[in-house]
């Protein structure tokens, strides 16, 4: 079995005009990685989930609107920004809820216009056969630079989390917030990586996350591939864990953010806070600034995304566990009211009740 901290969750395969990813659906048991090339591929492994979580999403998202503008043949500057704007359209529907797909398609698109204002500023007579190969060239160097940038941001967002662990302490995960989330050290993981990595005596425990286990397949792999001492449970044990005392922070990722500071998270993410506020147990959310939408006022405001019956019913048994035909509630994610949360930890610092993130982020 190959070790999953030696590839990375997405990279840029140039000679091959390819993104290269853990397949995730196949872990723990084979770490594969896939070439994914064309608009169709890139849109199905983000759908099929094979890569996943906010921030990988974002990454897959800027390398695979570069690639396929890559091969553009358009004549005119307004010809291209309309298929950049088809390419877009098309792999923004593949999921709804994780912002950083849209943010990061829209910055790709927001960084070219700019710079082709700048070329244009530098000799508006320029021939866009000539400008063509500038602006792809521009479009790589963007992908890559959002890439790049997520290691920093989770390596901050893990140093803040840290100043908020005790050693000895039993740390609650719920779904995957880890390195195949992102790029490097996850968001909610990052603080978990940085306390162990500075011998604190930290225990980690992860619900197993259902319909898809994110929690059982990737973070409890994860973490327990880091050396952490972590155990996996069901998701309707966390509240006995917690009764039982040996949890003393939760830290969670997110997918969306709204600027009143309700949260959208994997799917019971709501219920391990409701039952933690209970327990008097605090619950951080980790979240990149790149996950905050200050368009979405309040969780209301959040498209949640519904998923395929068979996620329930069928998908991890020899025969289906339900049955045929009955109606299944689906939803891959779930709002966590802001007054849950103890607090949000972003690259940019802690924040705390009551939130206001127009103000915070100013
Ligand atoms: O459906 P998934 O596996 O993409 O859901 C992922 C999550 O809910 C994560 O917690 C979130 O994207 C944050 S990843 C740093």
């Amino acid at each position: 079995m190959n070790n999953v901290f030696d590839y990375e969750t997405v990279a840029l395969v140039d000679e091959d005009d390819a993104i290269e990813i853990i397949d995730q659906t196949l872990l723990p048991g084979e770490c594969k990685l896939i070439r994914l090339r064309t608009g169709q591929e890139i849109w199905d492994a983000i759908y099929l989930l094979q890569v996943r979580g906010a921030p990988a999403i974002g990454v897959t998202a800027g390398f695979g609107i570069y690639l396929l503008t890559k091969t553009s043949k358009a004549s005119s500057y307004e010809e291209f920004l309309a298929e950049l704007k088809e390419h877009k359209d098309f792999l923004n529907s593949s999921r709804p809820t994780a912002v950083n797909l849209s943010w990061a398609l829209n910055r790709m698109e927001e960084h070219i216009r700019d710079y082709y204002a700048k070329l244009m500023a530098q000799d508006s007579e320029c021939g866009f056969d000539k400008l063509l190969p500038l602006l792809i060239k521009e479009m790589r160097a963007e992908a890559e630079t959002i890439k790049e940038e997520d290691i920093k941001v989770c390596r901050k967002i893990g140093e803040y989390g840290l100043s908020l662990i005790k050693d000895g302490d039993g740390i609650l995960t719920h779904c995957n917030a880890g390195k195949l989330a992102t790029i490097k050290y996850g968001t909610a993981t990052a603080p978990i990586y940085m306390a162990h990595e500075k011998g604190l005596a930290i225990k980690a425990y992860c619900d197993e996350t259902r319909p898809l286990l994110q929690g059982a397949r990737l973070t409890a792999f994860e973490l327990s591939s880091a050396g952490i001492d972590t155990t996996l449970l069901c998701d309707n044990m966390s509240g006995s864990l917690m009764r039982s005392g040996k949890i003393q922070a939760i830290f969670v990722g997110c997918d969306r953010v709204a600027a009143n500071g309700d949260v959208a998270n994997k799917i019971g993410t709501s219920m391990v806070a409701t039952l933690a506020a209970y327990y008097h147990i605090s619950f951080y959310v980790c979240a990149p600034t790149s996950t905050i939408d200050l368009d979405c006022k309040s969780g209301d405001d959040i498209v949640i995304e519904q998923r395929k019956a068979a996620e329930v019913t069928d998908m991890w048994y020899e025969k289906p566990m339900a049955p045929e035909g009955i109606n299944v509630y689906n939803p891959a994610f779930d709002i966590t009211d802001n007054s849950l949360i103890t607090a949000i930890i972003t690259e940019k610092g802690i924040f705390r009740k009551p939130y206001d993130l127009k103000v915070s982020l100013q």
